[in-house]
């Protein structure tokens, strides 16, 4: 994820390569990184410069070794903007790790990786507008981006951290349902995919609302509506919402 971030923020021209600086613990991917993107890298935390912005792009179990080694340096400077990425990681506990910095706690999903991410974003007690700017640009460079309060970032990872899998499930069964019915696998999973792609694009670009496209291809007595009754008859509505709602469950319990 730190990855697709870097490459987008650069494509973008939202940074220059020459003012980012790479933390990473291994010496191989940090090479091939400066290699493919001309940043600097480091090996040790404790060179990252007081930045703008520090992102935290680690595992959340190593949260409190790396913000040590940033602290105990003082390398993170006060007015630096942390930007943490950590799923399931609360404002709070980001904001013991780094008492003097204003923290953004933020939840981006795989798509991120091809710029078709959905971000959500929400600010600790020291963010200004200023810095919410700042972590809202960061994020926009790998698709779309919404503020919400912190309390509503469960439900977020419920829905768009979680969903990229509800998605891929829902392909997987269509091309399925395409080789039962006597597609060859590779056709089958070209039309799913392009299917699911296409309906969502159509979507966004019309504006329309899901019913009134299910509407609009429903003939009468016709083969969708004949679909349509089955997924109706199989729950398919309940089985996405209870999806959903077991993710934000879960969130929730790992977050407590
Ligand atoms: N992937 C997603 O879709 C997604 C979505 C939302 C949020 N997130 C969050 O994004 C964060 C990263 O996830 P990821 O999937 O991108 O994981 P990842 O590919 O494993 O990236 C974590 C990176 O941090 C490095 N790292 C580990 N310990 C370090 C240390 N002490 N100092 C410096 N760097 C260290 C890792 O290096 P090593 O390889 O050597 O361990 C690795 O390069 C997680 O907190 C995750 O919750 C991910």
């Amino acid at each position: 994820m730190g990855e697709a971030l870097l490459s987008r923020l650069l494509d973008r021209g939202l940074y220059q390569a020459e003012a980012i600086l790479v933390c990473d613990r291994a010496p191989d991917r940090l090479l091939q990184l400066q290699q493919q993107y001309g940043v600097k890298t480091s090996t040790s935390n404790a060179e990252a410069m007081a930045a703008e912005v520090v992102m935290l792009a680690i595992k959340p179990q190593v949260l409190d070794k790396v913000a040590a080694q940033l602290n105990e340096t003082n390398s993170v400077k006060s007015k630096s903007l942390i930007v943490s990425i950590l799923a399931g990681v609360p404002l709070a506990r980001l904001e013991a790790a780094f008492p003097e910095n204003p923290v953004v706690r933020t939840m981006p999903n795989t798509p991120a990786t091809v710029g078709a991410g959905m971000s959500a974003i929400a600010p600790g007690a020291k963010v200004t507008p200023d810095h919410l700017k700042t972590a809202r640009n960061i994020f926009e460079a790998v698709g779309q981006v919404v503020d919400i309060p912190e309390n509503l970032m469960d439900a977020v990872t419920g829905l768009s951290g979680s969903g990229p899998a509800f998605v891929a499930l829902f392909i997987e069964a269509l091309a399925d349902g395409g080789v039962k019915a006597g597609l060859p696998r590779a056709i089958a999973a070209q039309l799913a995919l392009q299917t699911v792609l296409g309906s969502a694009q159509l979507l966004q670009d019309s504006q329309l609302h899901p019913a009134q496209l299910k509407d609009r291809v429903t003939s009468p007595g016709g083969t969708t509506i004949a679909g349509v009754a089955a997924l109706e008859d199989k729950g398919l509505r309940s089985a996405v919402i209870e999806a959903v709602y077991a993710a934000y469950r879960r969130s929730r319990e790992l977050g407590h």
